[in-house]
């Protein structure tokens, strides 16, 4: 089954013929895109990686996978923005599939964090991968420091050739010399992806394949995505429909998206789409501002906002068909809290009630919305919404007007911190 999107609630918000006076506009992005004649068009490798990836590139994936963890108690993956966040969304939402405990480093600056972490796996068999596809990102680059002091201290030159992985750039670059010089085993991350459209590639697959991910079907589920949403009709389309809805949503003051989720396993996918729309949007004074709520947690605390705060909010709902575990409410003889009436059925379904009178009550408090919903919690279907998203932002972006691949902002603060730490 296919993901699917639900428009219901965008009534009385488009009308019919602005939808349909989008339609050439999102035909150019369309074509653009594809045959890279756009803004950025260097970074749009991402549009067929998951129909490039090679099969034997999965299959080595695997076994290393399968050696590392023959070897090792734990994996550090090490990395920040594109190079975290995509191997945290999806280890965090293919939790089940989980074979060895993963850690994260480089996200942070925090020394009480790195100090804590390797206090945990010092007595552990433990397995670095490094992610960085500059090699140079100071958050990622301290951290390694640390580890890498820390694994040499604990294991032989020889040892640490087998415990320590670099993802980075194919040529250049410090990791990339760390690399060559130390006979690390090394992955590309290629010259034509960017960051945040990485998590197809090397960059997210490494970490994914060590932690014991199904890689081959989140692959899979990508390049079933990249055929479906090669179609430049909005009526078809369910990339382009988000995308238009977006970017009309926009344009009528609905300056705020919030993605909303009611499952703890989708927590970090927000996250990881956050930066997708945040840093391919928010340029030249335009973007949808993505914010994220984690459902139904946060109905006792942005529920207010969400249903009677300043209207400039449109909401998207990320939902499950299948969450594959079931937790039956047991009857109660006393029935004390009055919830008899949901005995013997699944708490799911009380989940999806609760999204069904969300949706209604801030559709009736003036914030369309829209619900994007996964069949399962598959690596198949999450390799979809990853493609679905990319393919979506890259549309909006272009229909806004900005180059959806590059983060020419993100610098400045780098350049005020380097002044502050005497660094060339
Ligand atoms: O999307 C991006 O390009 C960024 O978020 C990067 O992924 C992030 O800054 C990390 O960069 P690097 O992989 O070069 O360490």
């Amino acid at each position: 089954m296919d993901i699917q999107i639900d428009l219901k609630n965008l009534k009385g918000f488009i009308e019919k013929d602005e939808w349909k006076a989008l339609e050439p506009a999102i035909e150019k992005a369309h074509q653009d895109l594809i045959n890279k004649t756009g803004l950025g068009s260097d970074f749009t490798g991402w549009v067929d990686l998951p129909s490039k990836i090679s099969d034997s590139l999965i299959d080595d994936l695997e076994n290393l996978g399968k050696d590392i963890r023959s070897h090792s108690d734990c994996v550090i993956s090490i990395g920040i923005g594109g190079s975290y966040l995509g191997v945290r969304a999806t280890m965090e939402f293919l939790v089940a599939d989980q074979k060895i405990p993963i850690h994260y480093a480089g996200n942070n600056l925090s020394s009480g964090y790195l100090f804590h972490l390797l206090e945990k796996v010092k007595d552990k068999r433990v397995t670095v991968v490094v992610i960085s596809k500059s090699g140079t990102t100071t958050e990622c680059a301290l951290a390694f420091r640390v580890i890498k002091k820390f694994m040499e201290d604990k294991y032989s030159v020889e040892e640490l050739k087998k415990r320590i992985v670099c993802v980075t750039d194919v040529h250049k670059g410090a990791l990339r010399k760390i690399a060559d010089q130390q006979g690390y085993k090394a992955y590309p991350i290629y010259d034509d992806v960017g960051g945040r459209y990485s998590v197809l590639c090397p960059a997210g697959l490494v970490s994914l394949a060590i932690a014991g991910a199904d890689i081959r079907q989140l692959v899979e589920g990508a390049r079933v995505a990249e055929k479906k949403f090669m179609t430049p009709s909005l009526d078809e389309n369910i990339a382009h429909q988000y995308a238009a809805a977006r970017f009309l949503l926009h344009q009528k003051g609905k300056k705020i998206e919030v993605l909303s989720t009611f499952y703890q396993r989708l927590s970090y996918v927000a996250e990881w789409w956050k930066q997708l729309f945040g840093e391919s949007e928010g340029k030249d004074g335009k973007g949808t501002f993505p914010a994220s709520l984690n459902l139904t947690a946060d109905l006792h605390s942005m529920g207010q906002m969400m249903q009677e705060g300043e209207r400039n909010i449109f909401e998207t709902f990320l939902m499950v068909e299948d969450s594959g575990h079931k937790m039956i409410i047991p009857d109660d003889d006393q029935n004390l809290d009055n919830f008899n009436c949901v005995a013997g059925k699944d708490l799911d379904f009380v989940n999806k009630q609760a999204y069904l009178a969300t949706s209604e009550a801030h559709y009736e408090g003036g914030v369309p919305s829209m619900t994007i919903t996964l069949p399962s919690c598959s690596a198949h279907a999450l390799g979809q919404l990853y493609y679905f998203f990319q393919k979506a932002v890259a549309t909006t972006g272009y229909l806004m007007g900005v180059n959806p691949f590059n983060q020419p902002g993100v610098e400045a603060y780098k350049k005020k911190m380097f002044a502050l730490l005497g660094r060339k």
